[in-house]
């Protein structure tokens, strides 16, 4: 971790979550947000390290009150935020909600333009433990000078609250937010789309420089379980997702997933590597017309390895461990399967595998 960064401890490993946003757009409510909770506690996901409750977009009346504060719409939270935190917190999980640096959020909302002190202090009364700081509404200002505004904000009302900017990567976020906030979106929108996560993946390949413990890259929400990709395809993106050390912020209707995407968003060997202490994020090592191979060092020695092929017939793909490691010579490595959960055994010099189109390996690699 170099000068210059946050280091306030609050998000050590990419934080984890669920937000509201990807599945159900501007139709928040009480009664949904509590439901999710109750499902990510019954789910395992909770457990698993799923933390922060997010309510996005769309949770306000059309106006602020008397005294200047936003207030939430009361038909669709009729027992208040406050309440609402509190519920949450009784079940083990953190609260998170969302504001916009600008004049007004994405969906018309008031937003939070010369309101930021008292904005994250009606936060803070609340109980919020994570703002997203959305950047619709925003002509004439710029990321690098708006959100240490929020930095600030937030230290003054002394409640540790997690920082989420969101400003799509308009000013490029990398180069000044880790200083400022906890993650930053480094895309536009994430679709529920293989090209999506395709593009999106892509972007990230210059990025793993600028991550690390309570600074982290965010490729947007995860679009697991959301219905437009296969398990395979999920599979693949979740891999990517873990390898970028990217936030991992559940975007499904938890309440009624399928086993498929349950198992997609638990797979603990894999959750281990996003959630890896070291907070390496992956390089991209090779980039071929089909195939792809990433690779991040791990804690303990070893490194991921994610193969993957995003052509649309079957492929052989190729993982060498002098890409792996960046360094000249034959190796072994003693190769796992954390989708698997199995070992493969020792490997001389590189792993290869024959992949379904969009499918993944991602392997453990113990250097000898
Ligand atoms: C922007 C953000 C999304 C979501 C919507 C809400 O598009 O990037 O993540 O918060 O606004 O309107």
């Amino acid at each position: 971790m170099g000068l210059g960064v946050l280091s306030d401890g609050l998000a050590p490993t990419p934080p984890m979550g669920w937000n509201s946003w990807n599945r159900f757009g501007p139709f928040v409510s009480e009664r949904l947000v509590l439901e999710t909770a109750d499902a990510l506690v019954e789910s395992g996901m909770r457990d698993a390290g799923y933390r922060y409750v997010v309510v996005d977009d769309a949770w306000h009346e059309s106006a602020r009150n008397d005294d200047g504060d936003l207030v939430e719409n009361r038909w669709a939270f009729p027992r208040g935020m406050r309440n609402l935190a509190d519920e949450i917190h009784r079940r083990g999980l953190s609260f998170g909600l969302y504001t916009d640096a600008g004049t007004r959020t994405c969906q018309g909302y008031p937003a939070s333009l010369g309101n930021e002190t008292r904005d994250a202090q009606r936060f803070a009364d609340w109980g919020v433990d994570f703002m997203k700081v959305d950047w619709c509404h925003t002509a004439g200002l710029r990321g690098r000078t708006t959100y240490p505004k929020w930095t600030e904000a937030i230290r003054a009302t002394r409640r540790p609250m997690v920082l989420s900017i969101c400003e799509w990567s308009r000013d490029k976020p990398w180069e000044w937010a880790g200083s400022v906030g906890h993650m930053w979106r480094t895309t536009s929108d994430i679709a529920d789309t293989w090209a999506s996560v395709m593009d999106i993946a892509a972007r990230q390949a210059d990025l793993h420089e600028y991550a690390g413990p309570d600074h982290w890259n965010d490729p947007d929400m995860l679009e697991v379980g959301n219905g437009g990709m296969s398990d395979e395809e999920y599979r693949t993106h979740f891999s990517l997702w873990a390898m970028l050390a990217a936030p991992l912020v559940a975007g499904n209707d938890v309440r009624a997933m399928s086993e498929g995407a349950r198992a997609i968003l638990t797979a603990p060997e894999v959750l281990a590597v996003d959630q890896d202490p070291r907070g390496s994020q992956a390089r991209r090592v090779r980039r071929d017309d089909v195939s792809e191979v990433w690779a991040r060092p791990l804690a303990d020695g070893t490194h991921a390895v994610l193969l993957v092929n995003r052509g649309d017939a079957r492929a052989n793909v190729v993982a060498r461990w002098d890409e792996v490691l960046d360094a000249k010579g034959s190796r072994r490595g003693n190769v796992r399967d954390l989708w698997e959960r199995a070992d493969v055994g020792e490997r001389d010099g590189y792993y290869d595998r024959t992949l379904a189109p969009h499918a993944c390996a991602l392997v453990k690699v113990a250097f000898t």
